[in-house]
Order: C-alpha cells, then sequence, then structure tokens
C-alpha cells in the first residue's frame, strides 16, 4: 500500500533532519515528533544492526518518524592523488600517534543493500535519501511496503531526476545547510541560492511537495520557506546544543564558541562538500583536498576521533550551517516550536494541499 502523503501535514511545521555521526538520537526523534513535527534517524555510518536498535526504539516511542540513507554516489580520487593529501596530513596524525591509510577505500557503500533489506522487512513511515538517487525499484519497493519517499536535492534539474525515480517528497536543501550538500554532483561548486528562492524554483518544475532545509534559524526564517511554497521547514544545526542532541561535547561547545566566527564549504574532511566552522583544518587542507568520497572520509576519520576525544576543535569536522549562532542549549522542543511561532496555518496548509493535488494530477497526466 502506498505511504498517505496526508502524513506529511504535521501540526508543527518544523521538522528534525537526520544528521548522522551522532547528533540524530531516538531521544531527538522522538521529542521532534512530540512537538508536532517529525524528527529522521540518521542511517549514515551505521551498521544495519545499530540502525535497526534505533528504528526499535523510535517505534516503541509510538511517534511516526524517518530514517535516512546515503544512497550510493562515488566520487572517486586517483591513487597518487590520495597519497599526495595522506602524506600533507599525516604530520597531524604524528601528533596522535596515527598512521592514516595509505591506499584510498573507495568500495564502501554504507551496507546499502542490507539497510534497504531492514527498511523493505520493517517499514517506517518515511524513507528519505541524500547523496545520490536510488533506482526506481528500489522507490517503488519501499512505496508497497507502505513508506513515503522523499530525495534531497539541491537544484531544480536534480528535483527533476528525483520525480523521475518515482519519489513522493523533495528536501529541497540550500547550500546554506550544515554538514554535507546533498549535491548529485559534488565535483561542482554548490550555486549560491536562497533558500526560498531554491524552493520556488523546485515547485515551479516539480509538483512534488516540498520540504525546505538549509539556514533556518529564526521564526521569520521559517515563515518565509513556508511562504514560497514549502509544506514544513526542516533544522538540523539549530538542534544541535539541544538537550537530545548527541553532538559531541566539542562540538556543542564550539557552536557556542565566540572564537568561531564563519562556516565554510569544504571537502578537506570527507572528500564531498559539506558546511562547517571554519577551523584550522579547513584553513589549511581546504586547498590541497581533493574530491574523492568515501575514500577521504576513510583517510580523516582516525585523525577527526583522536581529536574529539582529545577535544581539539582546531582538527574536527565541525559540521554547521550558517544559522549556527542561534543554536541554543535547551529541550529540542522549545527550538522547534519557536521557529514555527510566526507561521500561518492557513497558508501552509493550503500550499501543501496545492503540492499534494498538483502531485497527483501530474503523476496522473505522466501515465496516460
Ligand atoms: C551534523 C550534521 C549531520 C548531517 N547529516 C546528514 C545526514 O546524515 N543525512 C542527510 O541527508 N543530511 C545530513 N545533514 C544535513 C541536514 O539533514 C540538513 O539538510 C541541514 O542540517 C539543514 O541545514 P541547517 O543545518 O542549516 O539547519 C547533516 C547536517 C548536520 C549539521
Amino acid at each position: 500500500m502506498p505511504g498517505d502523503l496526508t502524513a506529511l501535514a504535521t501540526d508543527l511545521p518544523v521538522w528534525a533532519a537526520p544528521m548522522a555521526g551522532g547528533p540524530s538520537t531516538p531521544a531527538l526523534v522522538t521529542a521532534a515528533a512530540r512537538a508536532g513535527g517529525l524528527g529522521f534517524l540518521a542511517g549514515g555510518y551505521k551498521t544495519p544492526a545499530d540502525l535497526a536498535a534505533q528504528i526499535t526504539q523510535v517505534r516503541a516511542e509510538g511517534v511516526p518518524f524517518g530514517v535516512n540513507l546515503f544512497a550510493p554516489n562515488p566520487v572517486p580520487v586517483a591513487s597518487d592523488t590520495y597519497r599526495v593529501y595522506a602524506r600533507a596530513l599525516q604530520p597531524e596524525a604524528d601528533r596522535y600517534g596515527l598512521t592514516l591509510p595509505a591506499e584510498p577505500r573507495s568500495e564502501d557503500d554504507d551496507a546499502w543493500d542490507d539497510k534497504i533489506d531492514l527498511l523493505l522487512k520493517s517499514p517506517v513511515p518515511l524513507v528519505s535519501f541524500t547523496f545520490g538517487l536510488p533506482r526506481p525499484g528500489t522507490v517503488r519497493a519501499l512505496q508497497e511496503a507502505g513508506s513515503l519517499v522523499a530525495q534531497s536535492v539541491t537544484t531544480p534539474s536534480e528535483a527533476l531526476a528525483a520525480a523521475e525515480t518515482g519519489a513522493d517528497v523533495l528536501i529541497v536543501q540550500a547550500p546554506a545547510a550544515g554538514g554535507h550538500s546533498a549535491t548529485l554532483t559534488p565535483d561542482r561548486p554548490l550555486a549560491p541560492v536562497s533558500l526560498p528562492d531554491l524552493v520556488s524554483d523546485v515547485r515551479h518544475t516539480v509538483p512534488l511537495p516540498v520540504i525546505a532545509a538549509g539556514g533556518i534559524a529564526t521564526s521569520a526564517d521559517t515563515a518565509a520557506a513556508l511562504r514560497a511554497g514549502a509544506g514544513a521547514a526542516m533544522v538540523g544545526t539549530v538542534l544541535l546544543r539541544t538537550h537530545e542532541s548527541g553532538a559531541s561535547t566539542p562540538h556543542k561547545a564550539a557552536l557556542a564558541d565566540p572564537a568561531f566566527t564563519d562556516t565554510t564549504v569544504t571537502r578537506a574532511f570527507t572528500g564531498r562538500p559539506a558546511r562547517a566552522l571554519r577551523n584550522r583544518f579547513t584553513d589549511t587542507y581546504e586547498p590541497l583536498a581533493p574530491l574523492g568520497y568515501p575514500a577521504l572520509h576513510h583517510l580523516t576519520g582516525p585523525l577527526r576521533k583522536a581529536a574529539s576525544a582529545a577535544g581539539d576543535t582546531s582538527l574536527i569536522h565541525l559540521w554547521a550551517g550558517t544559522g549556527y549562532r542561534q543554536a541554543r542549549k535547551e529541550p529540542a522542543a522549545q527550538t522547534l516550536t519557536r521557529l514555527a511561532a510566526q507561521h500561518c496555518p492557513s497558508a501552509r496548509d493550503s500550499g501543501l494541499r496545492d503540492a499534494q493535488e498538483r502531485s497527483s494530477s501530474w503523476r496522473t497526466a505522466a501515465k496516460d
């Protein structure tokens, strides 16, 4: 049975974005749903068993939720290019007594097949993808299992490609977003565009419901995204310091530290563009870093782990969107409801209904 799009019309139009690497705990996902919104477990980097355990935990709370996966879209790197970068990083690793992997590890697909199998056997209300597009058959199988399928996109042409896979919903991510960009073409610079303009451009291109993400930090930002036609706003960075966030202690501290004055888009940590607080690592290594995912993710992983354990924020990937100054230490529900303060329910509901109607008539026309 296909998923029900009305499930997207949550009472609160502000959702908790998936954040891999620790922040998206079951407690954060549950808090987002209890506040009237929706949250996502972040399946990226986790083993299928760990993801299954988190799904069980949230399901036991009896709330709706989503699961996000990294869809394979590897970015190759030549061995010699990789080695030059690895040699440049080795002095940093020496300070922690680490030997970095000498050869690129590129074959890792983040246990894609096993995670899809898990979601087919144990369906969740909403499944979202970033980095790449799943095959249409995979999208259809998830829908037949009862899930709605969402695809993260960063341009109108990516939105069209997502619609062709059969996705039900678009997560439209602006370049202000913290963490990895969802771009399908990580070798191209992210085009500077405001979130409301991007939402509007996508809605004029593809008649699917849109969830807006990227740089939302105030209730005015939420209102602007909803006015542009989004069914909901989705936030990541502003939740990183909340009580339920599983972000590391140094990451939480850095977000509130006036010594960090800026964010930057960098591939230096993982070989894919991602927005982080500017620190010594981004300043020193972004000019040297090649593209190459997941090879660079595995290259810098041991160093980032050691630096995190030592609280050395000059070397850690401090993912953050442009609105990081608004991240507060408080219950997540408080953040989410504050961000919804200016929203006008009738405008938003008609936006979502309109998107649903346009989407179903478009699909019917496409089948004819
Ligand atoms: C720490 C962190 C981890 C993230 N991990 C993921 C992820 O696993 N999957 C994903 O689709 N997006 C991920 N993102 C992007 C968010 O889902 C979302 O698009 C972004 O946080 C929105 O922009 P904002 O941070 O300005 O609110 C991550 C963002 C952050 C800050």
